[in-house]
């Protein structure tokens, strides 16, 4: 096949140049954009008269017919390709002849894998935001469910306070909730078509990019053509998103891990989606949730990838651009795929009360509802907290909890402190006494539940 850029040549390019070059193996995932982008553009063009509307006509069936080809598998990719704009191209020109010449009119690949890359990557973010939405969905239905069910709050992994395990649930479905968020203001920054923009100046032909934009679905064409070739802040900004977003997943995958130890046995996670030992028979491990912890790691990867590749680059069109595509897909099928399996774990989950129960009278974890009922008899916080640290200091020598002190102890700490004042210290009292906004009372976390499916009706 000879080169589409040949002319200037003397000297074909050696093969393993050919093959450093090309970027064809894996930007061919954006044949379809590639092809409804000139089919837009050639639309565009026939408009303006610049080609006339027979010429259009056969360059679209003859893309229509690449497509065909591509799908059936008729037509496969190689090195000689360079990338999928020439690969696409080149064999328009073999299929309806010279009038096949006139397509890469007031275009660029410059701008025409741009163009690729935000269709394609519109595309994906809505997938990806549905999965996000299917995910806030389950974590709501668990949510519910486990609205009531007390367990162990941790900080610094210490037993902490008691709190329900639908508000753990909730405080996850704000985190997925500011993801979807970020992800939505992402799309709307690249939602600018760049097509048109040339390979950085703009043309001297009459063209329209405002139609090119309408007809490929984007708000408005970019500003600037010299931006629009540069320009790779959109995958930035959706490698951001992936990666906090992962981040996210993989803390919550940390504590799948290790509720699912022996050592707490707070969940039982579904078979299907454990694995076992080659050489233990007894083993079920969660490698779900420990892979969807690992493969945060490569989307951070993909994220500093193209941000060191962008650093320094002058305006306007460099080829270290080509590097944008690989870590950008690997983001987009890794962050995909694991919101689905972490939303099917999740489904698949259910808490072992009996186990988590026996947790619940260790570590104190209604002395801080104890330090703010002295609050409430009119002791300043700080005396408080004082009064209840010694409580934890005989309790501790004693070997029992909080509510098992005598009148005579509490006494011995401080006059103004018997059993009878301090109410009902249950660490089911102290948890729905937790009714501040944002707090961890099951009524609480019912209004939070509530604002949740508003929300998610509204995406
Ligand atoms: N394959 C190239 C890329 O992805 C397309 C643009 C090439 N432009 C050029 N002037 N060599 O960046």
């Amino acid at each position: 096949m000879t080169s589409l850029w040949g002319g200037r040549f003397e000297k074909s390019m050696d093969d393993i140049v050919k093959t450093f070059n090309a970027s064809i193996g894996y930007d061919q995932r954006l044949y379809k954009n590639d092809i409804e982008g000139s089919i837009a553009h050639v639309t565009m063009l026939a408009e303006q008269g610049i080609v006339t509307v027979s010429e259009k006509d056969s360059i679209i069936d003859g893309l229509n017919g690449i497509l065909q080809d591509i799908e059936s598998g008729k037509i496969v990719f190689d090195v000689e390709d360079e990338d999928i704009h020439m690969g696409i191209e080149s064999r328009l020109i073999a299929r309806i002849g010279d009038v096949g010449k006139k397509l890469h009119t007031a275009r660029s690949r410059n701008d025409q894998c741009q163009v690729d890359g935000r269709m394609y990557l519109k595309d994906e973010i809505r997938e990806i935001l549905n999965r996000l939405v299917h995910l806030e969905s389950v974590i709501l239905e668990k949510a519910e469910k486990y609205a009531d069910k007390i367990t162990v709050g941790f900080t610094h992994m210490q037993h902490a306070q008691p709190v329900t395990i639908g508000f753990h649930f909730m405080a996850y479905f704000q985190m997925f909730r500011r993801d979807i968020d970020r992800l939505l203001s992402a799309y709307e920054r690249m939602d600018l078509c760049p097509l048109g923009a040339c390979a950085l100046a703009g043309t001297t032909l009459p063209t329209n990019r405002h139609t090119t934009a309408k007809l490929l679905g984007f708000s408005a064409p970019t500003e600037n053509a010299m931006d629009s070739v540069s320009d790779r802040d959109y995958c930035l900004d959706f490698l951001s998103a992936a990666s906090i977003s992962m981040m996210h997943l993989s803390r919550w995958a940390e504590e799948f891990v290790w509720w699912n130890s022996q050592e707490f046995s707070y969940i039982e996670i579904d078979d299907s989606y454990c694995t076992g030992s080659s050489i233990m028979p007894q083993k079920k491990n969660p490698d779900m949730a420990e892979l969807l912890r690992g493969k945060v790691g490569r989307v951070y990867g993909d994220l500093t990838q193209l941000l060191t590749v962008m650093k320094g680059t002058p305006l306007a069109y460099n080829k270290d651009f080509q590097e944008d595509k690989e870590g950008l897909f690997d983001a987009v099928d890794t962050w995909k795929a694991s919101v689905e399996i972490f939303a099917n774990m999740l489904e698949k989950t259910d808490f072992r009360m009996d186990m988590i129960e026996k947790q619940l009278d260790k570590g104190f974890l209604n002395a801080t509802d104890i330090a703010e009922q002295l609050v409430k008899m009119n002791i300043p916080f700080r005396e408080a907290h004082e009064i209840v640290g010694k409580m934890v200091k005989i309790c501790e020598n004693k070997g029992c909890i909080l509510e098992d002190l005598t009148d005579d102890e509490l006494q011995e700490i401080d006059l103004r402190i018997t059993r009878d004042s301090m109410g009902d210290i249950s660490i089911k009292a102290c948890v729905d006494a937790r009714t501040s906004f944002g707090g961890t009372a099951p009524t609480e976390v019912g209004r939070q539940i509530e604002a949740g499916k508003v929300f998610l009706d509204d995406c």
